[in-house]
């Protein structure tokens, strides 16, 4: 193949990777492997944090978040708080392609999801359903633990193609309605074709008060490497947001640059990550940052 680079985030990033690999070596585009990639994720129900099988908010309902951003032309499409759909990512291409609008929540999404053929199914897993039925016995608050804001979020980069996604049921037991970073470009995701990708997972709350991705390409369009420019954006996030005792939320970013440059860098320890070099594909894990 000629020279691509693919990431994901988390252990299940390899189960996406591994499937738009797969896809890409068959000369499919980089935005169909992309969205297959995402789907084996949002399809696997052991999953709790993606697709069916996520956890769901505090009322009893699977509300799904996705995006989709294509660096050329810079065309972005999202859902948020989507019920009813297992495929997030795949009604947030839809919205991409279709649609004039950027992103399309609750029961608008819904409709346009089904206006667009996509079945309509149970999201809600017999587990996630246990699970739930437990956690309303005593409401206690979910702990800030790392399987609580577990985005599956992708990049694929080619010499000529950027394209990066992410997926997420959000935080669990969240407040119904609540959107957290996965759907929102600049925070959740960001691409420009003249410099670069990055993809956010963690608190999503937390990742949009300050913009993440966005922030990870604007260093990057300033000249840092990729990894710096990951190093950066955690940093300012740890600056802004740590709570009194110092402890900062949990974020991880990766990025890719326009030149195939890659980083990673989360803001608490060993964060998990596939990459896939065009060769083999290894599973990174990223240490904290811990100076600000
Ligand atoms: N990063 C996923 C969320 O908090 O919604």
């Amino acid at each position: 193949m000629s020279r691509v680079l693919l990431t994901a985030t988390w252990h299940f990033g390899r189960l996406a990777v591994e499937r738009a690999f797969n896809l890409l070596e068959q000369g499919a585009p980089a935005l169909d492997a992309l969205e297959a990639g995402i789907n084996a994720v949002e399809l696997d129900e052991s999953v709790q944090s993606v697709g069916y099988g996520g956890l769901p908010n505090r009322a009893g309902f699977v509300e799904l978040d996705a995006a989709i951003m294509d660096a050329r032309g810079h065309r972005s499409g999202a859902v948020a708080a989507l019920r009813g759909f297992r495929r997030p990512i795949s009604v947030a291409r839809r919205v991409m392609e279709v649609l004039p609008h950027a992103l399309l929540v609750g029961d608008g999404a819904a409709d346009f999801a089904r206006e667009q053929g996509f079945e309509q199914e149970e999201t809600l897993s017999p587990s996630a359903s246990e699970q739930w039925l437990q956690w309303r016995e005593t409401q206690a608050p979910p702990a800030d633990v790392e399987d609580n804001h577990d985005t599956v979020g992708m990049i694929i980069w080619t010499p000529d193609t950027i394209v990066v996604g992410c997926s997420t049921s959000g935080l669990k037991w969240k407040y119904p309605g609540r959107v957290g970073d996965s759907p929102i470009v600049g925070a959740g995701l960001y691409a420009d074709e003249a410099v670069g990708a990055a993809v956010a997972t963690g608190d999503g709350d937390e990742i949009s008060r300050v913009a993440l991705c966005a922030r990870v390409v604007f260093l990057m369009e300033q000249g840092s490497s990729a990894q710096d420019a990951c190093d950066e954006a955690i940093r300012y996030l740890m600056r802004k947001r740590s709570d009194e005792k110092g402890t900062p939320p949990h974020a991880a970013v990766l990025a890719v640059r326009a030149d195939g440059d890659f980083g990673v860098a989360a803001s608490y320890a060993k964060f998990p990550y596939a990459l896939h070099d065009g060769h083999s594909l290894t599973m990174g894990e990223r240490d904290a940052i811990v100076s600000t």
